[in-house]
C-alpha cells in the first residue's frame, strides 16, 4: 500500500493537499484500489494502465447516470475507448434475473467481446449486477467498479463477491469474481441521499467493531463534513476488507467475519420486504449480536456502549420489533447455514470479533439474548 499527498490543483478539493491512496488486493489475480477524489473523471486513463480495451459497456442506474455518467464518458472517450450504456431503475430489485438476462443481451448485442469490460459505476446493486454479469459473459470477462455510496466504497466493490437475488434470498446466485480495478471517488459521496450514507457508515462500523478498533475512535472524533478524515476513513475500511479477503478469496474461513450482524440483518431484511434498508438492518444486527455476546460472557458492557453511541451519532436505528423465533426463522434461510450448524459472529471487545460454529437449535436463544433489554 503506498499513500501519496500532493498539491491540490486549481479545481481540487481539501486543504490545500489532495488525499490519494493506492491499495494493492492481492487475490488470484491482483488488482488495484485507487483512492482519490474526481478519480472517476480519469477513468479512460486508468483502464488502459491495466487492460488494452476498445469497447466498454458502461452499467449504471438512472440516478447515478444523471450525475456521473457524462463525466466517466467523456474520460472513456478521450482515451479512444468506445461507450455502450445500460441503465438500471435504482433500488435492490433490479438486483433481478431479468436484468442479468436483459445485460447478457446487450453484450451480445454490442458485440463486446473477452478483450473489451464491463464498468459497474453506481452502488452495490449495480456492481453486483454488472460483476455477476462479467464473471459469466463468455464465461468472463473483465470489470471495472467505480463505486458512488459509501457502502459500495467501503465493501460491496472490494472482494470480488457478485450476485443477483432470487425469490427466495439475496444474493442467492452468484460467482467470485474479482475486478480488475477499482476506482473509488470519494467526491461523488456529495451528492448521495442523507439515508444512503447513513446506511454505508453501518458497514464502516462493522470493520471497527471486527477488526480495526482505531476506526471507532476516528468514527467518534469524525465531524461530518470533514472530507479529508472521511477518504482516510474509507482507506483504512477498504484496507481492512483488503486484508480479509487477501487471507481468503473464496470465504470459506476468516472472510465471515465481514458478517458479523449480518445474520439477524438478513432475517430483518426478508421480513420487512426490504423496507428497512440493508444499513439498518446491519445496525440492529451488530447490536443484537454485541449485546448477546454480553450476556454470555464474552465481552464487557462497555463495547455495546460505544456502539451505540455511534449509531446514535449517524442517525442509525439500534432495534427491531421481530422476535428472536422470527430472525431464527428468517437466518437459517440465509446460504451460510451447513446441515445442522450455523457460522455466527460473536464480539469479544471492540475491534475482536470472532467466528462461532452453533446449533441451529441456540440461534433463536442467541437472539433472544441480543434483543432483551
Ligand atoms: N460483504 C461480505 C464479503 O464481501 O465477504
Amino acid at each position: 500500500m503506498t499513500s501519496v499527498f500532493y498539491p491540490q490543483a486549481a479545481d481540487g478539493f481539501g486543504k490545500g493537499f489532495l488525499f490519494m491512496r493506492r491499495i494493492e488486493v492481492k487475490t488470484g489475480k491482483p488488482y488495484e484500489i485507487l483512492v482519490e477524489r474526481s478519480i472517476s473523471g480519469r477513468v479512460g486513463a486508468e483502464l488502459l494502465k491495466v487492460a488494452s480495451v476498445k469497447r466498454v459497456m458502461v452499467v449504471t442506474d438512472k440516478t447515478v447516470e444523471g450525475l456521473y455518467f457524462e463525466r466517466v464518458k467523456n474520460s472513456l472517450i478521450a482515451s479512444g475507448i468506445e461507450v455502450c450504456e445500460f441503465v438500471i431503475a435504482p433500488g435492490e430489485r433490479s438486483k433481478s434475473t431479468e436484468n442479468l438476462v436483459r445485460l447478457w443481451e446487450a453484450l451480445a448485442e454490442s458485440e463486446i467481446t473477452r478483450s473489451d469490460a464491463i464498468i459497474a459505476l453506481g452502488g452495490g446493486v449495480v456492481g453486483d449486477l454488472a460483476g455477476f454479469a462479467a464473471s459469466t459473459f463468455l464465461r468472463g470477462i473483465k470489470y471495472v467498479q467505480i463505486p458512488t455510496t459509501l457502502l459500495a466504497m467501503t465493501d460491496s466493490s472490494v472482494g470480488g463477491k457478485t450476485a443477483v437475488d432470487l425469490k427466495a434470498g439475496k444474493n442467492l446466485a452468484g460467482a467470485f469474481h474479482q475486478p480488475c480495478l477499482v476506482l473509488c471517488d470519494p467526491e461523488t459521496l456529495g451528492t448521495l441521499p442523507r439515508e444512503h450514507m447513513r446506511d454505508g457508515m453501518a458497514e464502516v462500523i462493522k470493520y471497527g467493531m471486527i477488526n480495526r478498533p482505531e476506526i471507532i475512535d476516528k468514527l467518534y472524533a469524525y465531524t461530518p463534513g470533514d472530507k479529508d478524515a472521511l477518504d482516510e476513513i474509507i482507506s483504512m475500511c477498504i484496507e481492512d476488507k483488503r486484508d480479509v479477503v487477501s487471507g481468503d478469496e473464496f470465504d470459506t474461513g476468516i472472510r465471515a467475519l465481514l458478517n458479523f450482524g449480518h445474520t439477524p440483518a438478513h432475517a430483518i431484511e426478508l421480513g420487512s420486504n426490504y423496507e428497512i434498508t440493508h444499513g439498518s438492518a446491519v445496525a440492529i444486527g451488530m447490536v443484537i449480536m454485541t449485546r448477546a455476546s454480553v450476556k454470555m460472557g464474552l465481552c464487557k458492557e462497555n463495547a455495546l456502549d460505544k456502539l451505540l453511541g455511534l449509531l446514535d451519532k449517524f442517525g442509525l436505528p439500534s432495534s427491531c420489533s421481530y422476535s428472536a423465533k422470527t430472525l431464527a426463522q428468517g437466518a437459517l434461510g440465509d446460504k451460510k447455514r451447513t446441515g445442522d450448524t450455523i457460522s455466527v459472529i460473536m464480539e469479544y471487545g471492540i475491534g475482536d470479533a470472532r467466528i462461532c460454529k452453533v446449533k441451529v437449535s441456540e440461534l433463536e436463544k442467541i437472539f433472544e439474548k441480543g434483543l432483551e433489554k
